[in-house]
Order: structure tokens, then C-alpha cells, then sequence
């Protein structure tokens, strides 16, 4: 027996995503796993299980790996419910929002904004959220970015810089000038405090030569590289990310053949986020396409005051089945390992020996539930790092 061992007991089934004997989620029935010093220390037949110090009895229970939620931008002030309102009434998303929440966010204290993160990381654990990336982007000053990512770092190790979000009102007519800040003092000040860069490639943001340009030197900083692509239009995004070797494309709403193909012959993890979808009215990303193509795929919230004021991984699976044809192993896949392998992580996703103890236990006997029974909490209890929530 390991001091400060535990085990959880009578699983009734095991998600492990080990991908074993062709079976992606690695299903386990009637099973046993043993946490040691926040690692998942060893899984097996319930009835080998060895002692531990403490047992957590799942009672038959299905358990999963804890969600990866490899997109949120959590720091921001204010919300835009008036915006939601008008849009359920007929109004088009254009992305036009995000300046409201930039002037919101820069009049915000320090303390303010970090009440803000760490209300929705709660909120995110509560429903089973273990890992979750978070974006700067609505500072859009060197100052506000630096300190959006200095809050966002006492939350998460997966922190992005996100100046490219759009050109602020104050560089409206120098788009140019606005890119050289982001490249030059903006990024200096943001990089000791980011691990990703990520720029939003769309018409009325930034176009394919800004895009490359700030991913350049983000990269030359070394900050790896991720994309909001091809969300409210057809566009060079998803191509220019898989291109450069990016991590991830995110949204991919509106794609053509060639971006397709271009996805399926690179490690670049296509992002789906429908809860944009959902809270835009507008038509969902064909996941069938791309899954069928070989790409791999993930589901993540968007988690921000304008298109996507989610923080439920389990309402995105549902989504992602329900609306984009996904079945229930896929969406469960994509919203684990596909989160994970979309922040090139091995540690998290997957309930295998080594990994962290980062897990779920549902109120219910199996994965399917979180489709079959949208809008139900049903995450009984969280391990993180092998602590219970
Ligand atoms: O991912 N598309 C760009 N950024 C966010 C929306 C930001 C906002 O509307 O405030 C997104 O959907
Ligand atoms: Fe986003």
C-alpha cells in the first residue's frame, strides 16, 4: 500500500482513451483505477484492484477522463446579453461585439477581472472541465494584454496571447501600425506570460499576410501557434495554420475541399466550438466531413461574452452529436484526447498509467449519457490531480 494511495472502486465502465483493440475511448467494464501522487498509478479488472489508502466507490458508475477545454477567453468584463437578444431576434453575429467588451475590459481592476476567471473556471470544474486554455485578447494594449495573461497564468499553464483578436478602435484606419505593436512591444510584454499565440483570421479582422506575420513572431518568441479560422466565412485560415504546423484551427465553420485535405494529411487538430453555433444562430462546422477525412478532431466552448457564453463541455457534446452528426464515442473522444492533442498535451485526455489523475465520475452508467441527457448535471464528482472537487 502507497501512502496517500486511493482507489476508485466499481467503475462500471472506464473511459481510458487508450485506443485499445481499435476502440478509441479503450472502454473498460467493471474496473479499478489507483491514484498515487496525482497520477494515474494503475487501471485494471476491479476484482485485481490492489490496497490503497482510501476508496471512492463510483457504485457502477460510469468515469471519464476530466474535460479538455482547449478554447476560452475568460478574461473579460461585462457581458453582452443585449447582443444575444437582438441576434435570437434576427440580427446577424459580425464580431463587431468584441470592441464592447474591449472598453469594458480595460475599465476593469485587476481584482475584478480575476473574480471574473475564477468564477468560470469553478463553473468549468463543476462540469468536469480538468484542463482548459485561456486567451487574452480583449485588452488589446500592451498593458491590458500583459496583465489579461498574467491573470489568466494563476489559472492555467494553457495560456494564449491573443492581440490579434481585432484592430482596436484607436488603429482603425492603421491596421498596419496596429500588427507592428502586436509583433513588436505588445508580444514582448505578453510572451513571459503565454505559451500559445493566436490570431482571428476573418474578414473584418486580420487577412492571411497579417495572420502570417503575427504567427511569425510569435513563434520566433516561442509560443506555439493556434488560429481562429474560417468562423463566419470561407477563408485562408484553416490552410495558413496547417501551413505553418499550428497546434490547432478553431472554429472551421465554412470549409472547402482543399481545407479538408489539408487538414487530413497534417498534425494540426481541427477545433469545433458549437456553442458559437448555437449562440449565433448559425449552421454548424460538418465534423462528419472531417472525421470521415481522418482529421482529428475537438470540441472546446469558446467560452467569451459574445458568441459563446458557455463554459459546459457537457451541453458541447450534446451539441456535437444532436446537431453535427458526431456519435457519442466521437464527441466524447474530441472533447477529452482531442482537446489535449489540440494543446499537443500527453498528460491529460486519457486515463492510462502516468497520466494525471484528472477524472469524472457520472451520474450515470455510461459516456452516452452526457448526449442522451442534455442538460442534466451529471458530473457526480471531479478528481483533479487526483483531489476531489
Ligand atoms: O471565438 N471569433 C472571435 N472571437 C470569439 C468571439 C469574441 C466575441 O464576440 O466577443 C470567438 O467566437
Ligand atoms: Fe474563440
Amino acid at each position: 500500500m502507497t501512502r496517500g494511495s486511493l482507489l476508485v472502486d466499481h467503475i462500471g465502465e472506464l473511459v481510458t482513451n487508450d485506443g485499445r483493440d481499435g476502440d478509441p475511448l479503450g472502454v473498460r467494464r467493471d474496473a479499478a483505477l489507483l491514484v498515487e501522487d496525482g497520477r494515474v498509478a494503475w487501471v485494471g479488472p476491479a476484482r485485481y484492484a490492489p490496497a490503497a489508502d482510501r476508496r471512492v466507490d463510483a457504485g457502477g458508475a460510469a468515469v471519464l477522463p476530466g474535460f479538455v477545454d482547449s478554447h476560452a477567453h475568460l478574461v473579460f468584463a461585462g457581458d453582452r446579453a443585449a447582443e444575444f437578444a437582438a441576434r435570437m431576434a434576427g440580427e446577424p453575429y459580425t464580431g463587431g461585439g468584441i470592441r464592447t467588451t474591449v472598453g469594458a475590459t480595460r475599465a476593469a481592476s485587476d481584482d475584478d477581472l480575476r473574480t471574473t476567471v475564477g468564477r468560470l473556471r469553478a463553473e468549468m470544474l463543476r462540469q468536469g472541465t480538468t484542463t482548459a486554455e485561456i486567451k487574452s485578447g480583449y485588452g488589446l494594449t500592451v498593458a491590458d494584454e500583459a496583465r489579461s495573461l498574467r491573470i489568466a497564468a494563476e489559472f492555467t499553464d494553457d495560456t494564449t496571447f491573443l492581440g490579434a483578436h481585432v484592430v482596436p478602435a484607436e488603429y482603425a484606419d492603421r491596421p498596419d501600425d496596429y500588427v507592428g505593436l502586436v509583433c513588436g512591444p505588445m508580444l514582448a510584454a505578453a510572451a513571459p506570460y503565454a505559451r500559445w499565440i493566436d490570431v482571428f483570421c476573418e474578414r473584418g479582422a486580420f487577412d492571411a499576410d497579417h495572420a502570417r506575420a503575427i504567427l511569425a513572431c510569435g513563434q520566433a518568441a516561442g509560443l506555439g501557434l493556434r488560429l481562429h479560422a474560417n468562423q463566419l466565412g470561407p477563408g485562408p485560415g484553416v490552410r495558413l495554420g496547417v501551413e505553418l504546423g499550428a497546434a490547432s484551427v478553431d472554429h472551421c465553420t465554412h470549409l472547402t475541399d482543399a481545407d479538408i485535405d489539408a487538414l487530413a494529411g497534417s498534425e494540426t487538430v481541427a477545433t469545433l466550438l458549437p456553442g458559437a453555433e448555437f449562440s449565433t444562430r448559425s449552421p454548424y462546422p460538418d465534423a462528419r466531413r472531417l472525421l470521415d477525412a481522418g482529421v482529428t478532431v475537438a470540441l472546446a466552448t469558446d467560452c467569451n461574452p459574445g458568441s459563446s457564453y458557455t463554459s459546459s463541455m457537457p451541453f458541447c457534446v450534446a451539441l456535437a452529436v444532436r446537431e453535427m452528426r458526431m456519435t457519442p464515442a466521437e464527441a466524447v473522444w474530441a472533447a477529452t484526447a482531442g482537446g489535449a492533442a489540440a494543446l499537443r498535451r500527453t498528460d491529460v485526455g486519457r486515463l492510462t498509467p502516468g497520466s494525471r489523475a484528472d477524472l469524472i465520475i457520472l451520474d450515470a452508467p455510461s459516456h452516452l449519457h452526457l448526449a442522451y441527457r442534455p442538460g442534466v448535471p451529471l458530473i457526480r464528482q471531479v478528481l483533479h490531480n487526483g483531489v476531489p472537487r
